[in-house]
């Protein structure tokens, strides 16, 4: 359904869908996603935000995609919030120009870096994998402060983190949210949890070894997030040695725990008109949300 053309223009204009989709974002405009950063603030839960949207058809698309992050990250610093941008390389031009989208990343990244921010690269699916990782190092040899996300059900991520070491990366590790083929990824989620648990335990035993990585674990598995605290520990390192990365509207209970508890948290919020897709992964992850969104149906 999230690649479904007819759906993509029809569902988002719908009354329901677009209740239903406020679960997981606080709202269409950059300003209601600041407010949010600044509640989250508020419980010790630092942010990321990303103005959803994916796999643009026209290069002035990406370049007003660049323009509005370049707005926002001076809006972050004014607002004197500790929140960073994640973006999506193909909102950014990469279907269309792969020089054209590192420019724009490379620009994102030299104004985040004046305040002191990190802009991280979203992972999409499979086709994106090795071309995303290429631009990463690009940009990584020049601005530090770059981030990027990968799969735990990949089974290359291993090897990609191996790959990334040397570039002393921000990595953020997510199970994987795209319908992808036997041949490139695991397909049960017992199989992915081990992955993630493994992927998890190299990144902690290289930061023990003196590599420097910034880890961050994309995941609202808390039983996953205990184990890997529990390895942490286990080889000398403090549970502030990742931080712990989840979405808006979900497990917030489990955020603000954590925070108290003395984890890293960053919520990662999502805004913006562009919500098809996205939204639809969402569902796909869970398919009560599916109950949820049909319940809005419902005066
Ligand atoms: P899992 O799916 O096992 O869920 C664990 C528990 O979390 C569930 O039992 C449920 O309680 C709750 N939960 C999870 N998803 C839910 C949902 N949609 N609705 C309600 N409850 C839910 N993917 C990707 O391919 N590329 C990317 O760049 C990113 N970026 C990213 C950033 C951040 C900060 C996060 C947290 C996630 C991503 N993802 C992503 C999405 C990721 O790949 C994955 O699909 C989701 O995080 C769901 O998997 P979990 O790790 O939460 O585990």
């Amino acid at each position: 359904m999230a690649s479904n053309r007819w759906l993509r223009y029809q569902l988002p204009r719908l009354g329901f869908a677009r209740r239903a989709v406020l679960r997981f974002m606080p709202g269409e405009d950059s300003e209601s996603a600041l407010r949010a950063g600044k509640d989250f603030q508020k419980d010790g839960i630092s942010v990321v935000f990303t103005r959803l949207g994916e796999n643009i058809t026209r290069l002035e698309e990406a370049d007003e995609v660049a323009a509005h992050y370049l707005g926002l990250i001076e809006r972050i610093h004014a607002e004197g919030l500790d929140g960073e941008i994640s973006v999506k390389l193909t909102q950014l031009g990469l279907d269309l120009d792969v020089d054209r989208t590192a420019a724009h990343i490379e620009r994102l990244a030299d104004r985040a870096a004046s305040f002191g921010k990190t802009v991280w690269i979203d992972m999409e699916g499979s086709p994106y994998t090795e071309k995303t990782i290429a631009l990463y190092e690009r940009a990584k040899a020049r601005h530090p402060n770059t981030g990027l996300c990968l799969q735990a059900y990949l089974h290359r991520t291993a090897a990609d983190i191996q790959r990334l070491l040397p570039l002393e990366p921000a990595l953020r590790l997510v199970k994987g949210a795209y319908a992808e083929p036997a041949a490139l990824a695991y397909q049960t989620r017992r199989e992915v949890d081990a992955n993630f648990a493994l992927l998890s335990t190299a990144m902690l035993d290289a930061a023990c070894a003196g590599r420097r990585i910034r880890i961050a674990l994309g995941t609202h598995d808390v039983n996953l997030i205990d184990q890997i605290t529990r390895h942490a520990a286990a080889i000398g390192l403090p549970k502030t040695a990742f931080e712990v990365q989840m979405l808006y509207g979900i497990r917030a209970d489990e955020q603000r725990r954590l925070a108290r508890q003395g984890f890293v948290v960053r919520d990662l919020i999502g805004y913006g008109t562009a919500w098809y897709a996205w939204y639809m992964r969402r569902l796909a992850e869970r398919p009560a949300n599916v109950l949820f969104a049909l319940r809005q149906l419902l005066p």
